[in-house]
């Protein structure tokens, strides 16, 4: 699958757009419309349920973006967090040096009187043999030599632009625990080993970003820092790895828990040259986006670095007082980080079907229904009959208490289930004559409504009293279609 098609499926159905679209845009920048921000809402809120409301050690925080300078110094982002980049003199684009390689690139062929040729990543010309040297996107340009850029965001604190107020937008949330692990370990009596979990906004300027939200300058990280004790031995082997690899597994279930396909998915060693400064061993989660496995999220064991390193520049100890040993221990940290904007990225394209139904298209996404933007439409079958209008919105109103929920009428029944196919809509509620009777013919209704399931499109007819238990059970207590179903009658399917 093209990636195209997400994008060109989030701009018409309001998940995501450009931003500054009226401006012409700016690069790398998304805002998330109506239906994505509760998308991307959805995947922090059942991540923040799953690690810290589900787990008695993970306990949430949510630190400021803009730290003490200091902090970046300790951290090593000052002086590690870096890419070498290359310029070219003519057309002025910036490349990663270490990437170069893996962009298709542009080709003035002088064995083809300087024809244009665009040539795949890290092949050479077909007609002269010539690999690339020069700049691969104008094909003219000499390239400069490398040099090492931060990919931190600088900004001034205060009125004066001077060094002295220089600040930086953060590169990862992690140091926001880092700096607070005394803070929460005492305010909260915590024992070894226990998390400390956190959602919020980076910011890194990536001189090679791209792929819609894969990578980008502004982006939103889910991360953990879970302490373990270093002395501490599990089944005759260090803790910190132990806690490792339950951690590896859990975060590895867990995009499956909400969807992914298994064969989607995979772990990735990182090797010696490839581990951070701070990392004893990190595993990545990948996922088979349209562009290629790339990362979904990093695992790492960062050992005792980084609290090691903020005492060491701020002056206060960063320790816990291991009771049994009667001494103090700087804990190790395991680290899961993933990134919202890139688990949105692969929800969306895992979730992405095109099926024939009768000779025509159905687009649709199989999203977990924990993570659908909304949970149920209410539909009315004849937009002319106030009276199916009317019981329509007032069965729509009830289920917005307790779900999000929409009510439409402005296509025919067979549309509008398509419409809602396509952004992910579980369950569609179908009001009808039958639910409200005919008063002219003297015809009572039968109070009851048809429920419409996206993925097998199965139909059942279900009392409207009962649509709040039904809901209930599918969508809180999580319990099957097929065995709520089962209880009520089926019609045909649409
Ligand atoms: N604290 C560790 C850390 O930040 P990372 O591998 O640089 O590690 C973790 O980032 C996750 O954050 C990545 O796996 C990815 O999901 C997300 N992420 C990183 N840079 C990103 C970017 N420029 N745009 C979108 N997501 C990004």
């Amino acid at each position: 699958m093209n990636l195209d098609v997400i994008v060109s499926l989030c701009k018409r159905r309001g998940f995501i757009f450009q931003s500054s679209e009226i401006y012409g845009g700016i690069a790398s920048c998304w805002d998330y419309g109506p239906l994505g921000v509760e998308l991307k809402n959805n995947v922090k809120r059942v991540w923040w349920r799953d690690n810290v409301y589900l787990r008695p050690d993970v306990v949430g925080l949510d630190a400021a973006i803009l730290m003490h300078p200091s902090v970046w110094k300790a951290s090593g982002h000052l002086d590690h967090f870096t890419d070498p980049m290359v310029d070219c003199r003519a057309c002025r684009r910036r490349f990663r040096a270490d990437k170069l390689d893996e962009t298709s690139w542009v080709h003035y062929c002088p064995a083809t009187k300087d024809n244009k040729f665009d040539i795949p990543a890290g092949e050479p010309c077909t007609h002269c043999g010539a690999r690339r040297t020069l700049c691969p996107a104008c094909g003219k340009g000499e390239l400069t030599p490398p040099r090492q850029f931060n990919l931190m965001f600088k900004t001034f604190m205060g009125p004066v632009e001077e060094d002295a107020a220089v600040t930086y937008l953060r590169p990862e949330t992690a140091q926001g625990i880092f700096v607070n692990f005394d803070n929460v370990l005492q305010s909260m009596r915590l024992k070894l080993p226990f998390g400390i979990a956190q959602i919020g906004k980076s910011f890194r300027n990536e001189i090679t970003p791209g792929n819609f939200i894969f990578r980008t300058h502004e982006f939103e990280q889910m991360e953990i820092e879970y302490f373990v004790n270093p002395n501490d031995v599990i089944d005759g082997r260090p803790a910190d790895e132990v806690w490792h690899e339950r951690w590896i597994e859990e975060r590895f279930a867990w995009y499956q828990r909400y969807g992914i396909r298994r064969a989607r998915l995979r772990l990735r060693e990182h090797d010696k040259e490839e581990l951070a400064h701070y990392a004893k061993r990190t595993a990545d989660v990948e996922y088979e986006f349209p562009m290629g496995w790339s990362e979904l999220e990093g695992i790492a064991n960062r050992t005792d670095f980084d609290l090691k390193q903020h005492a060491k520049t701020s002056g206060k100890a960063l320790t816990y007082f291991d009771e049994e040993r009667k001494t103090h221990v700087v804990p190790y940290a395991i680290e899961p980080s993933a990134g919202a904007d890139r688990s949105v990225l692969a929800f969306l394209v895992d979730a992405y079907r095109e099926e024939e139904v009768r000779g025509e298209k159905r687009v649709l996404l199989r999203l977990h229904a924990d993570l659908a933007p909304i949970k149920i439409a209410v539909l009315p079958l004849l937009k002319k009959r106030d009276e199916i209008v009317a019981r329509a919105r007032e069965i729509q109103g009830r289920l917005a208490r307790r779900w999000v929920s929409v009510y439409d009428d402005t296509a025919a029944i067979g549309r509008l289930y398509r419409r809602q196919d396509e952004v992910g809509t579980p369950y569609c509620v179908t009001v009808d004559v039958q639910t409200v009777g005919d008063r002219e013919r003297g015809e009572t209704g039968d109070a009851k409504v048809t429920i419409r399931e996206r993925d097998s499109m199965d139909q059942i007819r279900v009392p409207v009293a009962e649509l709040e238990t039904v809901f209930r059970e599918l969508l809180t207590d999580g319990i099957p279609w097929s065995t709520v179903g089962a209880r009520y009658p089926a019609t045909t399917k649409s």
